[in-house]
């Protein structure tokens, strides 16, 4: 008898890198631990994520040797899910796909946003679903640039960089589950440096969609940074 398969609708996974250590805060402990209004980074990050009312799940990559999360009253919660993190950051993110292999699908969607960005917002999440659900590729956050981009040489400029065309990349990050995993395992198997998701499929040769994100969606990175966010988290 003929079988018709239903199509499956495809569901989103978030994925949180959360295993790097910081060495720019200068701090005691990794950035996405350091206090901030009453929490850790990472708790505002979940919990903002969590808001957006969408997952499947949320897979937290962190060092095995993390004394911190497993403290965390948020690594219980039954959507979040862990998977031991790697040497780079895109590592982290493929020991997460790796992890989510028995139990979803390749055409499932992965939504890949750093533990050190406390600052999105649900709407953000829901907007770029929204834009990209019927995306072949997917796309990510990003923003267009405004400053004056100069090319420098040690400290003398050689270019001023036509900025028009210049978007920097947030995350998330929005991909086909199967086809970032195979992209990132492709990477790392050449030996190309790959800083964000959207660079792996860009080395495949596609193409992913910008959606312009919000500019106080910035990566803790300096200790400066903490302060910032404080300020936008506050803001109603
Ligand atoms: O260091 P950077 O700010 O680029 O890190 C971005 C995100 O990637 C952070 O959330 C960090 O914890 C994570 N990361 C990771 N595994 C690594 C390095 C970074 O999960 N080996």
């Amino acid at each position: 008898m003929l079988q018709i398969s239903t199509p499956v609708t495809p569901r989103c996974w978030g994925i949180v890198p959360a295993a790097g250590v910081g060495k720019r805060m200068a701090a005691d402990r990794p950035k996405q631990y350091l206090p901030l209004l009453g929490k850790t980074v990472i708790e505002h990050t979940l919990e903002r994520l969590l808001a957006a009312g969408v997952w499947a799940g949320i897979v937290v990559a962190v060092s095995p040797e993390d004394p911190y999360w497993p403290d965390l009253p948020i690594a219980g919660h039954p959507l979040i899910h862990t998977a031991p993190g790697g040497k780079e950051r895109a590592d982290s993110v493929f020991n997460a796909l790796e992890y989510l292999q028995n139990q979803a699908h390749d055409e499932d969607w992965a939504l890949v946003h750093d533990a050190a960005r406390p600052c999105i917002t649900a709407s953000d999440v829901q907007r770029m679903i929204t834009r990209l659900q019927h995306e072949p590729v997917g796309g990510i956050l990003a923003l267009p640039v405004h400053d004056t981009l100069k090319r420098v040489s040690g400290d003398a400029i050689t270019a001023t960089i036509d900025r028009s065309t210049i978007w920097r990349a947030l995350t998330p990050q929005m991909f086909r589950l199967g086809a970032l995993r195979e992209a990132l395992r492709e990477a790392a198997a050449n030996g190309s440096l790959v800083t964000d998701e959207a660079s792996a499929l860009e080395l495949k040769g596609l193409q992913p969609k910008i959606v312009e994100g919000r500019p106080d969606n910035l990566k803790i990175t300096r200790p400066e940074d903490l302060a910032l966010a404080a300020f936008y988290l506050e803001q109603p």
